[in-house]
């Protein structure tokens, strides 16, 4: 079991926003239930039909991306998507993004009303943000008032993650000053900004972001001793996963692994629990 956000999990391993579609695709590997959380692709309070294709693009150092935040939107997501995640018992974690600080508050006043949903997840680096017209956020004091309009909204009890990119500069006063804001936890750290081929805003995540990811974790442990930290970016393995644990990680989320191997998050999380032995030599694979 897992404490984190004043939420007990399952597990430490928690799938990553945008990176396991609406949960059908990934429960046929195993029970949702299992694993420390779900969270949901960024929300919108308006449906949203992403950006142009190609939208994902592999490349040597891992993958790119540019989904312009397509989703259902609330009333879809509320129909159709939550009452099945629920079904499953999954922990669900939902990830909101806003257009102004009134669409977030609605979106926490929504959400943290309905059964089912743990906590919310508030993206504050999705590096396509400037062109897909969500609330600007990219100052610290920004994001803390997004969190704080979010957090003032929610029902007690329901917790706020803010979800930062894993900005080796800046990613200590940001979370500091959301933490302020009334985040309990932060969530470090989203794609990489990055650009299409052709130019276009985009996401970088993978394998490459690893080490990054974990020098963010690494100086929010020591710069910040209390904060609750989730640890995601470029995992594929158990081995991976401890080392964010033990940077001081409280858990972790698995995103494009999922992509490549639907399995990842649910054999991490029975590896972690299981306590198999830590792979020695750089193999990236635990088969
Ligand atoms: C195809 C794709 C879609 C994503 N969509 C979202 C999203 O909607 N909201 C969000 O906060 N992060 C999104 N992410 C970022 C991931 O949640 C994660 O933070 C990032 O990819 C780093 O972790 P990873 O290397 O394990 O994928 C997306 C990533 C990918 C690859």
């Amino acid at each position: 079991m897992t404490d984190l956000a004043g939420l007990r999990l399952a597990s430490p391993v928690l799938v990553a926003s945008g990176c396991g579609g609406t949960g059908r695709e990934l429960a046929a590997y195993g029970p949702l239930a299992e694993l420390g959380g779900f969270v949901t692709r960024t929300l919108t309070l308006n449906a949203r039909p992403g950006g142009p294709q190609p939208r994902i693009l592999e490349t040597p150092s891992g993958l790119v991306h540019a989904v312009g935040l397509q989703n259902p939107g609330l009333e879809g997501f509320l129909a159709t998507e939550l009452p099945w995640l629920a079904q499953q018992g999954a922990r669900i974690i939902v990830s909101i993004a806003g257009s102004s600080l009134g669409e977030y508050a609605e979106l926490a006043r929504r959400l943290g009303g309905s059964p089912g949903v743990s906590a919310i997840e508030v993206n504050l680096s999705s590096p396509d943000a400037p062109t897909t017209g969500v609330f600007d956020v990219r100052e610290p004091f920004h994001a803390a008032s997004v969190v704080a309009a979010v957090h003032r909204d929610l029902p007690r009890g329901v917790p706020v993650l803010a979800k930062l990119r894993a900005d080796v500069v800046r990613v200590v006063e940001s979370a500091r000053t959301v933490l302020d804001a009334g985040a309990a936890a932060v969530v470090v750290g989203n794609a990489l900004p990055a650009a299409m081929p052709d130019g276009r805003q985009a996401g970088l995540s993978g394998p490459a972001i690893l080490p990054v990811a974990l020098r963010c974790v690494a100086d929010l442990r020591a710069e910040l001793p209390d904060a609750e930290v989730v640890g995601v970016g470029g995992i594929t393995t158990a081995e991976d996963a401890r080392s964010f644990l033990a940077a001081g990680a409280t858990a972790v989320q698995i995103g494009t692994a999922l992509l490549h191997d639907p399995t990842t998050a649910a054999r991490v999380a029975a590896e972690l629990r299981d306590g198999v032995p830590l792979h020695t030599g750089t193999s990236t694979s635990t088969d």
